[in-house]
């Protein structure tokens, strides 16, 4: 099976991880952390563009953080897409906020600024929007939005890793930014993450948070958490982070090839708007129909190629959110996503040869 991501390690990796296990240092519960924490966050800084960068242990963490960071809590609101992973509403939810669902841009696929100055409330405190599938979100017209009514913006890039926006890097777009470096990534700690601010207040509360609120030990001055990344991850993720743009330039590759390949199928091809730079963590197609995504996936699936679906059950809809009654509200530009969309692979192992066998079986459909 043609995987639609799988993690690509050689011997630097190894050599990375195996110096870490003879220094003997393989965390450190402090703000600043161990060397390889350290020296990850700098050079993620430097990469985004950003003043600061913090490692934690998953996108999910950086998350947490970023909600804690910002005063998040019971009484709030905080709107969100409800076309992501579960974890972008999840987050609010754990802080005692209540996450508002808005539908999507259909072309873009990330939330819709409309839909986002529609929702908001007098309750309304942050809003999360996704670069989903690595195609940054709307950030200038959000931002604009959200700073009228001094809202903290909080970018989910945890699909996102080296995406641009207006010249910009994906992560650093808003108040705060966050990374995912799970496997299936376009570069991967094994778990992990990654917190992004210009803000040093926000650095300094998402540093001791990281900890359980501590600043020299056994002193916690706020909530948190154990949220650190540790030593044998940060320095994988330096390692991958080295191979980062080769890994990209040949996911832009593949997806031009994929794009040349496609136009002129019924498939509605990926938009990226001229300002924007994907970084094709996920290359997504949208069928005609539900039923004509349901064959072609069963096709390629059964010819060897890992396509999936990202997200066929939107999170409103998800059995924890509609038994809150979630599943009541009309999101339909998300709902056709759903059930529609479908990502094929484009990762840096894939093959020209392949990528032509996979659109002769799309072709045939
Ligand atoms: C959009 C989005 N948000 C959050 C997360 C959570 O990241 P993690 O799985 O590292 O906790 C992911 C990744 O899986 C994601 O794709």
């Amino acid at each position: 099976m043609i995987p639609i991501n799988k993690p690509i390690m050689g011997k630097e990796e190894m050599d990375a991880v195996l110096k870490v296990i003879e220094s003997g240092i393989l965390t450190n519960p402090m703000p600043e952390g161990g060397p390889n924490c350290k020296a990850f966050e700098e050079e993620l800084a430097a990469y985004c563009k950003a003043k600061h960068a913090i490692t934690v242990n998953s996108g999910t963490a950086a998350l947490n953080l970023a909600l804690i960071a910002a005063d998040i809590g019971p009484g709030d609101e905080v709107i969100v897409p409800s076309f992501t992973f579960v974890a972008t509403a999840s987050a609010v939810v754990l802080t005692g906020a209540k996450p508002v669902f808005v539908d999507i841009n259909p072309n873009t696929y990330n939330m819709s600024p409309t839909a986002f100055k529609k929702a908001l409330t007098k309750k309304t405190k942050a809003v999360i929007p996704v670069d989903l599938y690595g195609l940054p979100a709307d950030m200038s017209e959000i931002s604009e939005i959200a700073k009228e009514k001094d809202l903290m913006v909080i970018e989910d890039a945890c699909q996102a890793q080296g995406a641009i926006y207006r010249g910009k890097m994906a992560g650093n777009l808003g108040d705060i930014g966050c990374f995912s470096f799970y496997p299936s990534k376009v570069m991967t700690t094994g778990e992990g993450g990654a917190v992004i601010t210009d803000n040093n207040e926000l650095e300094e509360k998402i540093r001791q948070s990281r900890t359980h609120g501590q600043v020299k030990g056994y002193d916690s001055v706020r909530i948190g958490g154990n949220f650190r990344m540790p030593e044998m991850e940060a320095a994988l993720g330096r390692a991958q982070l080295k191979k980062l743009p080769a890994f990209l330039a040949k996911r832009a590759e593949n997806a031009k090839i994929l794009m040349q390949m496609l136009t002129g199928t019924s498939l509605k091809l990926p938009e990226v708007p001229e300002h924007s730079k994907h970084n094709w963590y996920l290359f997504t197609v949208k069928c005609a129909s539900g039923s004509q995504r349901e064959g072609l996936k069963a096709r390629l699936l059964e010819a060897g190629f890992g396509v999936a679906t990202y997200y066929s059950i939107p999170v409103h809809k998800t059995p924890y959110y509609a038994a809150m009654g979630y599943d009541q509200i009309k999101l339909p530009e998300t709902e056709d996503a759903a059930e529609k969309v479908l990502s094929l692979p484009v990762n840096p192992r894939i093959t020209e040869a392949d990528l032509e066998r996979m659109v002769g079986i799309i072709k045939k459909n």
